[in-house]
């Protein structure tokens, strides 16, 4: 089993503590929802499973299965099956979607079996074809440039076309749902449900309840100043929704949660 299972994690930027003492464990199949204020550490927290650079983890433990990721480079931990679809894509002039995901699912395959030699074009190009189409997706995207010119909504439904190329074993979707018309939201949870089973755990990052009427969470959690400290099913979402977040913090005040 691939649980990710997140221990006491401190992590500062810049010497500033954001995350402070953050544990969730996420089992692999479930699907679960982080939501919380702006600024409380949620894309601090994804940058750091994610390995960023200037995201200093000063104590706590983050595992995948059995692996202790905290010492793999970022390209280590993409490889091993971590999939972050960023709240920022950023374009990567030069390089083109389909050559940047040919190279990205090659290393996957790699990292899986050393002596593979990369994934036949035909049948690269039948997948991407597919997987296009399923996310309603121009084809000519495949050739322009990453992210390079791409709308709000373009750049979200091409974090998702990476995810279901490469088939990690937990994706993180950082407010994947930001910036998405009505159709494109439906599409793109479409998107993440088909790729939903016993092999993929997914964290959805989200200020909004709507995109859980889709892609529906197993288990919801609030964070507020670098913590969990509130979990429920997928009812506490709609009772954030409408009652917002002062209730948690009085709870917290009174000294009731975690
Ligand atoms: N490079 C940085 N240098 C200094 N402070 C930073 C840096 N990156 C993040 N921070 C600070 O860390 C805090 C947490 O930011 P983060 O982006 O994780 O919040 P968030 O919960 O994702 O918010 P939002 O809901 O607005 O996306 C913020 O106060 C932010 O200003
Ligand atoms: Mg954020």
């Amino acid at each position: 089993m691939s649980d990710l299972t997140i221990r006491n994690l401190h992590v500062s930027i810049a010497g500033k503590e954001i995350v402070k003492g953050l544990n969730l464990t996420i089992p692999q199949g479930e699907v679960h929802a982080i939501m919380g204020p702006n600024g409380t550490g949620k894309s601090t927290l994804a940058y750091t499973l994610m390995g960023h650079p200037s995201y200093e983890v000063t104590e706590g433990e983050v595992l995948f299965g059995d692996t202790n990721i905290l010492g793999l480079s970022p390209d280590a931990r993409s490889r091993i099956g971590i999939f972050l679809a960023f709240q920022y894509p950023v374009s990567i002039p030069g390089v083109t979607v389909a050559n940047f995901l040919r190279s990205a699912v090659n290393a996957r395959r790699r990292a899986e079996n050393p002596e593979d030699k990369g994934i036949p074009i035909p049948e690269f190009r039948k997948l991407l074809k597919e997987k296009m189409a399923y996310l309603k997706m121009d084809p000519a995207f495949a050739g322009r440039y990453l992210n390079e010119g791409f709308s709000g909504g373009e750049k979200k439904r091409a974090e998702i076309l990476q995810m279901a190329m490469l088939k990690p074993g937990i994706a993180i979707l950082d407010e994947t749902d930001s910036g998405l018309d009505i159709d494109a939201l439906r599409i793109v949870s479409e998107g993440v449900n088909a790729l939903r089973g016993p092999d993929l755990g997914v964290l959805v990052i989200t200020h909004y309840q709507r995109i859980l009427n889709y892609i529906k969470p197993d288990v919801v959690h609030v964070m507020m100043d670098g913590r969990i400290v509130e979990s429920g099913d997928a009812e506490l979402a709609l009772h954030l929704e409408e009652h917002g977040y002062e209730w948690v913090r009085e709870r917290l005040e009174n000294g009731a949660a975690a």
